[in-house]
């Protein structure tokens, strides 16, 4: 049985891979400080699965309580989601981010050196590439210096995992750029609960159809796209979760540095959204045109081919995939998880 300790496990994309994991006959354990989720994941997932993942409750940045965790079992790979991410928290609180994302993803790797665990895989970002100078993004596109700090974690500790890679050799380290998750667990059990009023674009869409919210405030609608609205490159949860078990598969154990881009290789625009929202709850989600917002990139969107020929991996789930799973989970929990 492989072991693959999971932190940031109980969040939006960890919980979602910890079920795609076991499909696949691995073993996660999952290790989180619940500072974005709720203990009542931990339910739905074991439900999901018909059987109990085990959890511990701990801080990436805690040194002695890693010692412990890696003492007391045997774990061959550590899948690192735990982080910080909203970009403008990032802003008004940058030490919390540096100290979050870089200092926990250090002190995660001494103890994995310690241990002699060396398979490492890191929930990096399309981020790193900045306001890219031409789309679709390869692996080899340039990584530009992030417009905010937390865009700026993701591109520091893809170095800082790279200089580990190249004093320890024999280690396997994989950096997974993801494009924008979105979606849900078909059961409708598990999604995206954001703390208080989503940043990003599909809670919001999903919020204002249960009425949470009003409406959709659009930002920017003269930029220089075929509706002068942004595009980006939107990839179903589970498609991204089952991006870590192929990477899983040919990566473990494997001594490099394996970097992929995980995206769909499509680019839609906010209206191209809103309009297979609206598809998916059957009415005119209401939305009204608002100025650009600060930092946004024009247009993003992957190259997925390195991640096919080499992994094996491809997302197959649908723009309607995406919008039903993500309407279905907020239907069926319009606040959430509710502790
Ligand atoms: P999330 O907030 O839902 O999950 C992160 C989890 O990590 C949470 O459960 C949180 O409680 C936990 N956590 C935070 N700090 C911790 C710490 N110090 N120790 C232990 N646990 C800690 O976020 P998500 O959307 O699932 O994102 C997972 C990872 O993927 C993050 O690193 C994020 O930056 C990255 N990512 C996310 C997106 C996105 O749009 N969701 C895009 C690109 C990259
Ligand atoms: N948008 C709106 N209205 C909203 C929310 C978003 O019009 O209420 C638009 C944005 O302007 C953007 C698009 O929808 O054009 C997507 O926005 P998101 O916030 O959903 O996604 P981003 O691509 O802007 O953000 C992503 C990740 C972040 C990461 C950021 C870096 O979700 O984690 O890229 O640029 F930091």
């Amino acid at each position: 049985m492989t072991t693959i300790l999971v932190t940031g496990g109980a969040g939006y994309i960890g919980s979602h891979t910890v079920i795609e994991l076991v499909n696949a006959g691995y073993e996660p354990i999952i290790y989180d400080n619940f500072y974005n989720a709720k203990k009542t994941v931990l339910k739905r997932i074991n439900t999901i699965l018909g059987r109990e993942v085990k959890c511990i409750e701990g801080d990436i940045r805690d040194a002695q309580k890693l010692d412990l965790v890696f003492s007391q079992n045997k774990i061959d790979g550590v899948i690192n989601f735990a982080g910080l991410k909203a970009v403008g928290e990032s802003v008004k609180m940058p030490l919390e981010y540096y100290d979050n994302n870089v200092n926990g993803a250090r002190v995660l790797l001494s103890a994995m050196l310690k241990h002699n665990c060396k398979n490492f895989i890191f929930s990096s970002s399309a981020t790193v590439y900045g306001e890219p100078d031409s789309v679709p993004l390869t692996e080899n596109s340039p990584l530009k210096r992030a417009n905010c700090p937390y865009g700026q974690t993701k591109v520091d500790i893809e170095y800082m995992c790279q200089e580990l890679q190249v004093a320890h050799n024999d280690f396997s380290m994989v950096l997974l750029r993801y494009f924008n998750p979105v979606g849900a667990h078909k059961s409708g059990l598990i999604g995206e609960d954001p703390k208080g009023v989503p940043n990003n674009l599909m809670p919001y869409l999903t919020q204002v159809a249960v009425g949470r919210l009003k409406e959709l405030s659009i930002f920017g609608n003269d930029y220089p796209t075929k509706d002068g609205t942004c595009i980006r490159d939107y990839i179903h949860v589970v498609d991204l979760a089952l991006g870590h078990v192929a990477a899983l598969k040919h990566c473990l154990n494997k001594p490099g540095c394996h970097i992929y881009n995980l995206g769909t290789g499509t680019g839609y625009s906010v209206l191209d959204m809103v309009k297979a929202f609206s598809k998916a709850i059957g009415y005119e989600l209401p939305h009204k045109f608002a100025p650009r917002r600060a930092g946004d990139v024009v247009e993003c969107y992957a190259d997925p081919s390195k991640a096919k020929n080499e992994l094996g991996w491809v997302a197959t789930r649908t723009l309607d995939d995406m919008t039903f799973d993500s309407y279905n989970w907020q239907k069926n929990n319009p606040n959430g998880y509710e502790d």
